[in-house]
């Protein structure tokens, strides 16, 4: 049987998806908590990481090392850095990139890590299969920026979108990306916008009003995904 790691910074983004799959078991590691899931022929493990790329990081490697899973999806929100993406939207992450990665007093570009490189592309396989998802929401594939900061400066996200050609920013997906390279595992990042940085705007974060809203929109996407990966 196919078995999904499924990985979720926050408890909001982990029980959207926990709604729509069997529970079978649940156990720790460490202090994390995973879900046993099923779902037709299909096992997920469902873990909650916490924010932020350290715990992401540390998260992936434990789900590598303890529960021998085919592929790795990082599913929740994220803030909308491009005009082409709106609230609720789903991006499909086509490649990973760490924008707080600086070795620019090397003469590497920002966010290039010398064992890794600039961007980390995300499994082809997994992104032509959410491809051909269609749920009631506009769906886009690009690149996602992650980073240890929740941006909300209007200016900060466009530098994040005209440096690296991001369509959205959060703070897990290029860390757990880095983990499945080096490791070799197939991964896939899949967000739904909560919010775009505008703080210079109108001060107007949408953050807490549309988490549940877009958990749920990225749940019913990944509820599809999880039938459909062979
Ligand atoms: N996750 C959701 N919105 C975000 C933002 N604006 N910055 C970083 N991570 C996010």
């Amino acid at each position: 049987m196919k078995k999904i790691g499924i990985i979720f910074a926050l408890k909001e983004e982990l029980e959207a998806t926990l709604k729509k799959l069997t529970l079978k078991n649940e156990y720790k590691i460490f202090d994390l908590t995973f879900y046993e899931c099923e779902k037709k022929d299909k096992e997920c493990i469902l873990v909650e990481c916490g924010i932020g790329k350290v715990n992401a990081a540390r998260c992936t490697q434990i789900l590598i090392d303890n529960l021998e899973v085919d592929c790795i999806l990082n599913i929740g929100v994220a803030g909308g850095v491009s005009k082409k993406v709106n609230i609720c939207d789903v991006v499909i992450g086509d490649k990973l990139v760490q924008h707080d990665f600086d070795l620019r007093a090397f003469n590497h570009e920002r966010g290039y890590i010398p064992n890794v490189g600039l961007y980390v592309n995300c499994d082809e396989y997994l992104i032509r299969t959410a491809e051909k998802i269609k749920i009631d929401t506009n769906t886009h594939v690009g690149t996602i920026a992650s980073g240890d900061i929740f941006v909300t400066e209007l200016n900060m996200g466009e530098k994040i979108n005209s440096k690296f050609g991001a369509l959205c920013v959060e703070m897990e997906g290029a860390s757990i990306a880095q983990v499945c390279y080096l490791s070799n595992v197939p991964f896939l990042v899949i967000r739904s916008i909560s919010d775009s940085p505008n703080k210079s705007a109108n001060n107007n974060i949408t953050f807490d009003e549309f988490l549940e809203k877009s958990s749920n929109t990225v749940a019913k996407f990944v509820n599809k995904l999880i039938e459909k990966i062979d």
